[in-house]
């Protein structure tokens, strides 16, 4: 992959990582412990945002003394038009904040618009399949998982990828697999890739921020 544009880092400087989330935020918990860990280098989680205000990845953010808030544009417009919406208040707090890598977490909303160019090959997003199989719009949640055992497919896995303008279509950066076992279900299955995708967004993140700040 080539290398991200932007401008290169001084030898001290920190490089700042926004992370974006919907949900419980175990993802977020997992880099939250891993900069704790002292595994992030020149990395600083320095905001998370969520696109629901009862995510309780907020409250991880807050007992971790990282500043969090909530976006929520419009919750009743059209899908494109909220998308939109989101995505420019969402590049706003990011160029505000100085950050320069931006995480999504388990982020169910679409990035759209100017935040794709503004921050080419500095947005990553975990997904719970091997893309390119059970990605695209609507594969989310369990639906992913159920598809995966209505294929009969013997493993699945997780993937971290860079964003681009389709639906977990970017440069994949690391997939982690699993075995698909007798009698599992869309829940057993997703708590086997839940435990990778901890491990994977991690690794995913500590690559990125080599390659930005070396
Ligand atoms: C993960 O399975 C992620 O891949 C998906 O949403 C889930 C988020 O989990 N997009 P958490 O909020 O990090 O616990």
């Amino acid at each position: 992959m080539s290398k991200p544009g932007g401008p290169a880092l001084q030898a001290q400087d920190i490089l700042k990582i926004l992370v974006l989330v919907s949900g419980n935020g175990t993802n977020l918990q997992a880099l939250i412990d891993a900069e704790k860990a002292g595994r992030f280098g020149r990395g600083r989680i320095s905001l998370v945002i969520s696109d629901r205000e009862d995510a309780y990845a907020l409250t991880r953010a807050r007992n971790a003394g990282i500043r969090s808030l909530a976006e929520t544009p419009g919750p009743k417009l059209p899908g494109p038009e909220r998308r939109e919406a989101l995505s420019g208040r969402i590049l706003a707090q990011a160029r505000a904040e100085g950050a320069g890598l931006i995480i999504l977490a388990g982020f169910l909303s679409i990035l759209q618009g100017d935040i794709l160019e503004a921050y080419r090959n500095r947005i990553i997003n975990i997904h719970p399949s091997l893309l390119p199989k059970y990605g695209g719009k609507g594969m989310y949640g369990e639906r992913v998982h159920k598809a995966v055992l209505a294929a009969g497919e013997k493993e699945s896995g997780c993937t971290v990828h860079l964003v681009d303008e389709g639906t977990d279509t970017g440069p994949i950066l690391l997939q982690r697999r699993v075995p698909v076992l007798e009698g599992d279900d869309s829940e057993s299955l997703a708590v086997r890739i839940h435990n990778e995708e901890h491990q994977a967004i991690v690794e995913a993140a500590v690559m990125m921020i080599e390659r930005l700040t070396h």
